[in-house]
């Protein structure tokens, strides 16, 4: 299993060039399975997390031909409409194959997704919405499977939860159903909404995205398409708060106005963090001030548009040699605390209480040998790595690889002490 060492201290100055979203590249190539027609999808970003995808899709008879940052996707019918454990367990987003399935077979047995090293994380809400289109449902050993005779249907959802992949596998199903479906209570991410303008470019009858509530009209047919996939939010927001909790000036290439605005929004609190706009908000300047700044903040993880779940853990290390007394409060996921024990090896002046984590300033934050828990867990241990006088280790960094494209190389151009053991 690879290593990272890192050697702290160094503030950073550069450039870091943002890869595609994986949020939305799974859900978006997990729809190339709603038609027979060739999809080409653009700016998809190296990442185990979608290598997982494709594995789960060619064992579904998808044809894949890769290049680069673009993949052509090609799906006939499969032999079997089976997504066995093995490729499932890996990766929670396999479970958004389930709505596409049915929406183009009208059947389909998924392995149960099962919990994972955040919490129990169910599928209810994706199985309450895709019976209300009227598919009937079995669960046995493990596997979901689901069956509708004919089209599905088109349906009013209200789901009782916020959830994403909900939201994009009941949209996903609803593009080839009979009728209009309401989706009320709706996720308003932006990966829904790029996943929603992809499935519009193949020729689905969407509106509403973006807000709670989504229409979709089913069409019979969805066709050929090429799309570009949209930066990366959690990957940005990272980069800001490495740079907040070591100090120096970075620019982010390749985001857009949407993404600038909201990451403006959720780290306004941070006082002595300048982020700016520039080219028309496709690159973003972040620079933090030299000052020191006492800080008491609160902050609760909510969905769009509030503070994501995504970058709890990063925050809570960011934060570790700021004056003050923090509250970083838990919403969404409820053993989201991983990294807390770690950062606490480190050095770290922090108290976990139930859903909510107590930061203060540290006296010494000091390198040490750590271990990646899951994948936004390894990202605070890298901030906080980086932050640290003298080396840390972090161990089962294959965590990282699920979702950060190249970070040890961003991390170095911009003057990080920072590499990458093989083993
Ligand atoms: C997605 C993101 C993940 C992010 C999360 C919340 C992808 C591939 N992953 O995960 O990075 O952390 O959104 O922003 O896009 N829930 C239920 N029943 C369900 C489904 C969800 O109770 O059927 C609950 C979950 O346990 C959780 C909450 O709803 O408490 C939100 O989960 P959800 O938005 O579904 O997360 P994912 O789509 O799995």
């Amino acid at each position: 299993m690879d290593k990272i060492e890192i050697t702290g201290g160094k503030s950073l100055t550069g450039k870091i060039r943002i890869s595609g979203s994986k949020n939305s590249a799974l859900p978006i190539l997990a729809a190339s399975l709603l038609t027979e027609e060739k999809i080409s999808v653009s700016n998809i970003p190296n990442l185990s997390d979608i290598f997982s995808m494709l594995d789960l899709l060619k064992s579904l008879n998808v044809k894949i031909k890769k290049s680069k940052d673009k993949i052509d996707l090609t799906s006939s019918t499969p032999r079997s409409l089976l997504a066995h454990y093995d490729l499932v367990r890996k990766m929670r987003a396999s479970f958004l194959i389930l709505g596409p399935l049915l929406a183009r077979y009208g059947e389909a047995k998924v392995s149960l997704p099962g919990g994972c090293a955040i919490g129990n994380r169910p599928v209810n809400l994706h199985l309450e919405g895709l019976e209300k289109m009227g598919v009937n449902f079995k669960i046995e050993d493990g596997y979901v499977t689901g069956f509708i005779d004919g089209r599905l249907k088109g349906a009013t959802i209200n789901l009782n939860k916020i959830s994403v992949g909900a939201t994009e596998n009941l949209i996903m199903a609803a593009t080839l159903a009979e009728g209009r479906t309401i989706i009320t209570n709706a996720a308003q991410e932006p990966e829904i909404s790029d996943l929603s303008k992809f499935l519009i470019r193949m020729g689905a009858h969407i509106k509403g995205f973006g807000t709670k509530k989504i229409l979709i009209d089913g069409v019979k047919k969805l066709k050929s398409c090429s799309y570009e996939i949209m930066p990366d939010r959690i990957e940005s927001g990272t980069y800001i708060l490495c740079v907040f909790g070591c100090g120096g000036m970075v620019k982010l290439e390749n985001v857009n106005n949407e993404i600038c605005n909201h990451l403006i929004k959720i780290f306004r609190q941070l006082k002595s963090l300048q982020l700016k706009k520039i080219d028309n908000g496709k690159n973003l300047l972040i620079k933090k001030n030299k000052k020191k700044v006492e800080l008491s903040l609160i902050v609760r993880t909510k969905e769009y548009p509030g503070f994501p779940t995504d970058l709890q853990a990063q925050l809570t290390s960011s934060l570790l040699k700021t004056k003050g007394r923090s509250e970083i409060i838990e919403n969404i996921f409820e053993n989201r605390f991983m990294h807390i024990g770690e950062l606490i090896r480190m050095g770290a002046n922090i108290k976990q209480i139930g859903s909510k984590v107590i930061v203060k300033k540290c006296k010494k934050l000091r390198g040490a040998e750590v271990m990646a828990t899951d994948l936004r867990a390894s990202s605070c241990l890298v901030i906080a790595a980086l932050m640290a006088d003298g080396k840390t280790t972090i161990n089962r960094v294959y965590h990282l690889d699920r979702g950060y494209e190249n970070l040890e190389k961003k991390l170095k151009k911009c003057g990080a002490q920072i590499k990458r053991m093989k083993s």
